[in-house]
């Protein structure tokens, strides 16, 4: 790996005449300071590429915990039949636990990762800088803070970079290159080709608060804790509904829980002070669990609990089985598509339907669509005690609307129908968008904005959050697949209910809605070159310089 590098850069601004290649340096070795959970990812990915990694931690304790990360990491892709007992005891030997800054005299690179504040990266890199050989690059890892405002803190900022790796580091595959207007010509695109030489696919941004996945995650998170804080919604039917309804690989409140609530909480403090919207105040929730100390899986509990060998048996939806669903339904419908799935699929399960509420049966159920209350249809039946609404929010969710009127007993006899029609069942309150449109509406908003805001393309934003944060499907594509028009009408019911601005739909998102015109996302990884974001909006990509 060759990385072109001279000395003297720092000392000057980017002079794009200048030749990158006539020095070059090779990454042998690295230093990463901090090993926390990402520390400890980001030294495996680092040893596993061949480079020997000099992990430092001035706290003895912290640095055995880190290393017991590595350690735990490595073992468990051994007993996955991943990585043979040989290349274990190879990738290990290759990385030095110390505890003095010192040890990183002679390396190539040294990266930090220690927690997001400030005041503490502004010292880590005033004593890189102190001890790093003048040519080694210094990257950060920061989450969401100023790559400028740390490079400006060192005397040498040309040579700073931001490198933003995802959690867990070794499985994620997105690494964020960060410039800033001080950094070196030629060292992102070094940058990019030693992400690659880690077998990441870089993606470069500019040094905006929360970059790319950030920006777009993080309000998205923190929305999730406050339906729980508002009792919206339990904590196992948000994260079903995020898995179930939408796809992704984990819900909001157990990804929380692994990326750490004081890590989610430094950076949504950094978005509210960049950007100031409500949409980015951190909920109240989220700000208690973390002064707590409950930060999530490192600290054994942050919304669920680990430590706990009962942990989730409180989900209320544990033990309601198909065999308890209901003989026989009335089925309300308005004649659209949502009544004749339902009625399919009742009449598949051998349920007896009647459309009739005066007849006695053991359940309503009211065929249910966002935007469409299912209060009024309830109360119309005579006996809206009995009745329920259901949604069906993908093939394999089911959601289980009740109403002010619902009894906890037809909650129950739905929740038990729904299994036995084969859903994934959750609970949700008989509010605009339910729980799904709830999670998901203001998160395909956001990512909208963020493309008006001329931050980032279609593309560049699915390739952030498929490769970062392992969507199977962008944010764009789940958008084009909904419906512009049909988010837009979402969004727009849940701002007139709420008179919440951070619902209001965005401009864009109402063209593209008029004119039916795809986003067209593509969330395609990165693999021929980095894409680069910040500079260029969808359609007038280019601006960004190649890796
Ligand atoms: N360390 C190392 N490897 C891990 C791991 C860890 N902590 N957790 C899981 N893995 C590996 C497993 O060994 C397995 O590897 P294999 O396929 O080679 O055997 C693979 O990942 C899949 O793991 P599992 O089968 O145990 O579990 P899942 O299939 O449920 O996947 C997951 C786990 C990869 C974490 C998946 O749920 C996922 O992609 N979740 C989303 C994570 C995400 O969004 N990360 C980004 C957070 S934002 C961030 O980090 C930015 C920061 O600034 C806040």
């Amino acid at each position: 790996m060759i990385i072109a590098w001279r000395p003297d850069w720092w000392a000057l601004r980017p002079d794009k005449n200048r030749d990158c290649n006539v020095a070059a340096m090779e990454i042998r070795e690295v230093a990463v300071v901090g090993l926390g959970t990402m520390g400890a990812g980001i030294a495996e990915v680092f040893a596993r590429a061949g480079i020997g990694v000099v992990a430092i931690e001035v706290d003895p304790e912290a640095l055995r915990r880190g290393v017991g990360v590595l350690d735990a990491s490595l073992s468990r892709a051994v007993n996955r039949g991943r990585l043979a007992a040989q290349e274990q005891a190879e990738i290990r030997s290759r990385v030095r636990p110390v505890e003095a800054f010192m040890e990183a005299a002679a390396v190539d690179l040294a990266i930090e990762v220690v927690p997001e504040r400030l005041e503490i990266k502004r010292q880590v890199f005033a004593e890189l800088d102190r001890v790093c050989s003048p040519t080694a690059i210094l990257a950060t890892n920061t989450s969401s803070l100023s790559v400028t405002a740390i490079a400006a803190a060192t005397k040498h900022p040309g040579r700073v970079i931001g490198m933003h790796f995802f959690n867990p580091a070794p499985v994620m595959r997105l690494v964020e290159v960060v410039s800033t207007v001080l950094t070196t010509e030629g060292l992102p695109a070094a940058a990019s080709d030693l992400a690659r030489r880690l077998g990441k696919s870089p993606v470069r941004v500019s040094d905006r608060a929360g970059f790319v996945a950030n920006a777009l995650l993080l309000p998205y998170l923190n929305h999730a804790v406050s339906l729980l804080e508002t009792g919206y919604a339990s904590r196992e039917d948000i994260d079903r509904a995020a898995t179930a309804g939408i796809g992704l690989p984990m819900g909001p409140l157990a990804l929380l829980d692994l990326i750490g609530l004081d890590t989610a909480l430094s950076i949504m403090e950094v978005l509210h002070g960049e950007f100031g919207r409500p949409r980015y105040a951190a909920a109240p929730l989220l700000r208690r669990l973390a002064d707590a100390g409950r930060t999530g899986r490192k600290s054994g509990g942050g919304i669920y609990d680990y430590a706990d060998a009962s942990a989730g048996k409180s989900d209320p939806n544990r033990n309601i089985a198909a065999s308890a669903a209901p003989d026989t339904v009335t089925l309300i419908g308005s004649g659209d598509d949502a009544e004749t799935d339902l009625a399919t699929a009742l009449a598949t399960a051998g349920i007896n339907v009647t459309r009739n509420a005066a007849h006695p049966t053991d359940l309503i159920v009211i065929a249910a669509a966002p935007g469409r209350p299912v209060l009024p249809a309830a109360l119309a039946t005579g006996r809206p005690d009995q009745a329920v609404g259901l949604h069906s929010a993908s093939g394999e969710l089911a959601e289980v609307i009740q109403t002010s009127l619902s009894s906890g007993r037809a909650v129950t006899s739905a929740l038990a129908l729904a299994a036995r029609l084969g859903y994934t069942a959750v609970r949700a309150p008989d509010r605009p968008g339910f729980l799904v449109g709830a999670l998901l509406y203001p998160h395909l908003a956001d990512a909208v904005r963020m493309v008006q805001d001329n931050y980032a393309s279609p593309a560049d934003i699915d390739t952030a959050m498929t490769l970062g944060c392992g969507y199977p499907q962008g944010p764009f594509q789940l958008l084009d697949a909904a419906g512009p028009a049909a988010v837009l009408a979402g969004l727009e019911f849940m701002h007139a209910a709420y008179g919440d601005s951070s619902l209001a739909p965005p401009t864009l998102l109402a063209e593209h809605a008029v004119t039916g015109i795809a986003f067209g996302g593509s969330g395609e990884p990165a693999a021929a070159g980095p894409s680069s974001v910040g500079t260029a909006r969808a359609g007038t990509a280019g601006a960004g310089s190649a890796g």
